[in-house]
Parts: C-alpha cells; sequence; structure tokens
C-alpha cells in the first residue's frame, strides 16, 4: 500500500511536461510537512497514467533502480478555488480523491546527454527495464531523467504499459519488440546482457503481485472487461511476466549513435 497524505497548498505548476504535474504541500496528519510532485486523476490522461507510474516506479524501485518514492495525496477540490490560473483551478477541481504524489527531489537538473557519462552496465539496465515496460517516453528530445547529488534518477513512467488500453490485444501487444534506436541512453554502449542476466530472474509472480498491491483499488475498479481490481493486477503481473523472461532478444539499439 502507498503511505496516503493530504494536500494543504498548491505551490505551482511543474510547466515541462504535457499532464500539468504540480508541486504540492501535503500534511501526514501528524503535523509533518512534505513536498511531493503530484500527478492529478483529473489530468487529461487519466488514471491510467498514475496506475502505470505506481506499478513501474515499484518495479524499478524493487529492482535497484533510482526513482522518487510514492505516496497517496487525497485532495480536496476545495483547494482550487484560490487558484488565479483557469486550467490549475480547473484540474484540481476535477482530482478530488486520492492523486499521486512523488518524493520531490529539490535542485535535480534534467538529463543532458553531452554532459553527464553514464557507465554501460547502468545504461544496460535503464533500458532493459524501459523495455520490459515499453516506455517509449525516454528518448533524447525527451529523457524524463533527471540528475540529482550526481546519480541518475527515472521519472515519468505514465506512458508505458501501452497494452492497458486495449486489454483484449494486451498479450499479443506485449509480445512485441522493443526499438531502444531513440532511447537517450543508446549511446552509452548499453550492457544489455548483462541487464537481462540480473534483472529477468528477478521478476517473477511474486515481486510483480507484490507491485500491482501498491495500485489503490479507486484506479482499478469499473475495467472494461474486469469485475475486481485484483483481476487487473493479475491482468498486468501477467502481461509483464512473460515479457520479462524474453524482451532482451528482441530490443533494438542499430543505429543509436547519437
Ligand atoms: N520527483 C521530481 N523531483 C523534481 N522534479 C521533478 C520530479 N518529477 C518531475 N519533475 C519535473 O517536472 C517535469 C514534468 O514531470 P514528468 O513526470 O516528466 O511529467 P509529464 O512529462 O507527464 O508532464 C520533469 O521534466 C521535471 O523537470
Ligand atoms: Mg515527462
Amino acid at each position: 500500500m502507498l503511505t496516503e497524505v493530504t494536500a494543504v497548498r498548491y505551490v505551482t505548476p511543474l510547466r515541462e511536461g504535457g499532464s500539468l504535474p504540480g508541486l504540492v504541500e501535503t500534511d501526514d496528519g501528524r503535523g509533518a510537512h512534505a513536498t511531493y510532485v503530484m500527478k492529478f486523476t483529473g489530468a487529461g490522461q487519466g488514471r491510467k497514467t498514475l496506475v502505470a507510474e505506481v506499478i513501474c516506479g515499484r518495479l524499478a524501485d524493487r529492482l535497484g533502480l533510482r526513482v522518487p518514492g510514492l505516496a497517496g495525496i487525497r485532495l480536496d477540490p476545495v483547494l482550487g478555488l484560490g487558484e488565479p490560473d483557469q486550467e490549475v483551478q480547473q484540474l484540481l477541481k476535477s482530482s478530488g480523491g486520492l492523486n499521486l504524489g512523488m518524493d520531490y527531489l529539490p535542485g535535480a537538473l534534467g538529463f543532458d546527454p553531452l554532459a553527464f557519462e553514464v557507465d554501460p552496465l547502468e545504461a544496460g539496465r535503464v533500458i532493459w527495464f524501459d523495455a520490459l515496460i515499453n516506455n517509449v517516453d525516454r528518448s533524447w528530445r525527451n529523457p524524463n531523467l533527471l540528475v540529482w547529488h550526481g546519480d541518475v534518477w527515472l521519472i515519468d513512467h505514465g506512458a508505458s504499459m501501452i497494452w492497458h488500453h486495449n486489454w483484449p490485444t494486451a498479450s499479443a501487444a506485449a509480445g512485441k519488440p522493443y526499438d531502444a534506436t531513440d532511447h537517450v541512453l543508446a549511446r552509452y554502449a548499453p550492457d544489455l546482457a548483462a541487464a537481462a542476466a540480473d534483472l529477468a530472474p528477478r521478476v517473477t509472480a511474486d515481486l510483480l503481485a507484490e507491485v500491482t498491491a501498491d495500485v489503490p483499488d479507486t484506479w482499478l475498479t469499473d475495467e472494461a472487461g474486469f469485475d475486481t481490481p485484483d483481476e487487473v493486477r493479475r491482468a498486468y503481473a501477467e502481461t509483464l511476466l512473460p515479457r520479462a523472461k524474453s524482451i532482451h532478444e528482441r530490443i533494438t539499439l542499430e543505429g543509436a549513435a547519437k
């Protein structure tokens, strides 16, 4: 389960990406305040973005990749009333209830491939992980990597696992190859064989049950074709499990000299 906190102040939008995440101050109910990057259920891409963030974020963490910690953030839409920006006000109004928070990494910089070296082992691990979740959002144009305290951190997994938009075709879609030609880390001679040998055996049914259990029920209810949230969780796990076993054979890196 995710830790849950309550939003007490909307600080500012983070306008870089498309989903209009915002910086939010929260209270844990015992008076401890913290700052989170908040992603909203009412944002254009909807709650599946948040489901993908939780499953992929928790999975990355359990595989030893650096990702910001996650929390559920309860939002009272009243918080939007004082917002001068119409777009933000609308977003807050339509996102009452549980939303997603990520630990804010203060002072983190966007990853610049010309200014930062990544070793082949780490590059391989990140690309293998992105292939597993079919992440199309880690290109050199839009890396979704932050550099913080000298390390690379992974953010923004909302556009991964495209198959969850069409469950009847999910197993076929999940069998497809991964084109890493445009991947921001493709230029660092990624050691995919080492990554697969280390990470693939760790993506077990138990681990997938654990990370999918962290998705709040409210984001999984009333999914067409499923009776319960647990059935949806199993569908995610049953798609990722076979993909983990064989995806390293289907990652394209050719022509990656960028
Ligand atoms: N945990 C974080 N700590 C610091 N800055 C962040 C964090 N998460 C996101 N950001 C900043 O906000 C921007 C948008 O976030 P992102 O998750 O990429 O959302 P999207 O691209 O869907 O709008 C990032 O490019 C980054 O600059
Ligand atoms: Mg982004």
